[in-house]
């Protein structure tokens, strides 16, 4: 009876862990089918048409696929250690309420920085933010020289947020920016399109604090 006890949830965890990396395989698969490709002959790397580099080659040798991919958790090491997930039942909401997600561009526009957002707001935090998840594209400078930005022979290129039309947006449509994708991408997906813009629709990245903690971020360095 124990040794049951003991071997049913380690058969389960195990059966678990073996479905996460199926997973997570079919992920990257559809990740370089979607977006991007390697050539393990030259180690040319395409992702999304637009942006070119080279990685270094890694020969494959039999079934042991090479992950170009680091992020962490993609890599083996941390797989392995991620223990069984608890995600919240289906449909429940955050004690704090849901994010009301505005179904036209339009409906964003009108959106004002929540209270919560406001109070709590930490410029370091927020600096942190920008810092992991848009200057690679968007610059120190906010001008849309970021790294990645020789790396790219196609646009749309990264948006100068300085620009006069970014600085006239309004908060709920420099939200709606930020968790759609771009300009671009947001009236992509609004339309039901699949988006053309680089810039991933961050709703799914960050949460709708840290999304509004960048706006206001965002608004104390290009002003208005
Ligand atoms: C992979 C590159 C990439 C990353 C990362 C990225 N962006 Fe963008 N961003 C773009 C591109 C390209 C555009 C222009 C195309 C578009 O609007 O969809 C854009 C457009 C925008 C716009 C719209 C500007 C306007 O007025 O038209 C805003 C605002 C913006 N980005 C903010 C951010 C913020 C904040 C982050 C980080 C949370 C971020 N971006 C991360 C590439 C990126």
């Amino acid at each position: 009876m124990r040794s049951n006890a003991v071997r049913g949830p380690t058969r389960r965890l195990a059966g678990r862990h073996w479905r996460l990396r199926l997973l997570a395989g079919v992920a990257i698969l559809l990740l370089l089918l979607a977006v991007g490709c390697y050539n393990s002959k030259t180690g040319a790397t395409n992702i999304g048409g637009a942006i070119n580099f080279t990685l270094p080659v890694f020969t494959e040798t039999g079934g042991n696929i090479v992950e170009i991919f680091t992020e962490m958790h993609f890599q083996p090491s941390y797989r392995e250690g991620e223990i069984p997930r608890l995600l919240p039942p289906e449909g429940s909401v955050p004690i704090t309420g849901a994010e009301v997600v505005p179904a036209t561009v339009d409906g964003y526009s009108g959106l004002q920085v929540p209270s919560r957002a406001a109070q709590n707001y930490d410029p370091a935090n927020a600096q942190r933010l920008y810092t992991v998840n848009c200057q690679v594209c968007h610059g120190v400078s906010l001008q849309g020289d970021g790294p990645i930005r020789p790396f790219m022979t196609r646009g749309p290129f990264p948006a100068d947020l300085t620009a006069t039309v970014t600085v006239q947006a309004t908060d709920g449509e420099l939200f709606g920016f930020i968790s759609g994708g771009g300009r671009q991408g947001l009236s992509a997906i609004s339309r039901g399109r699949a988006s053309g813009s680089p810039m991933p629709p961050f709703n799914r990245l960050l949460t709708e604090e840290d999304r509004w903690a960048l706006v206001v971020y965002l608004r104390s360095r290009i002003g208005q």
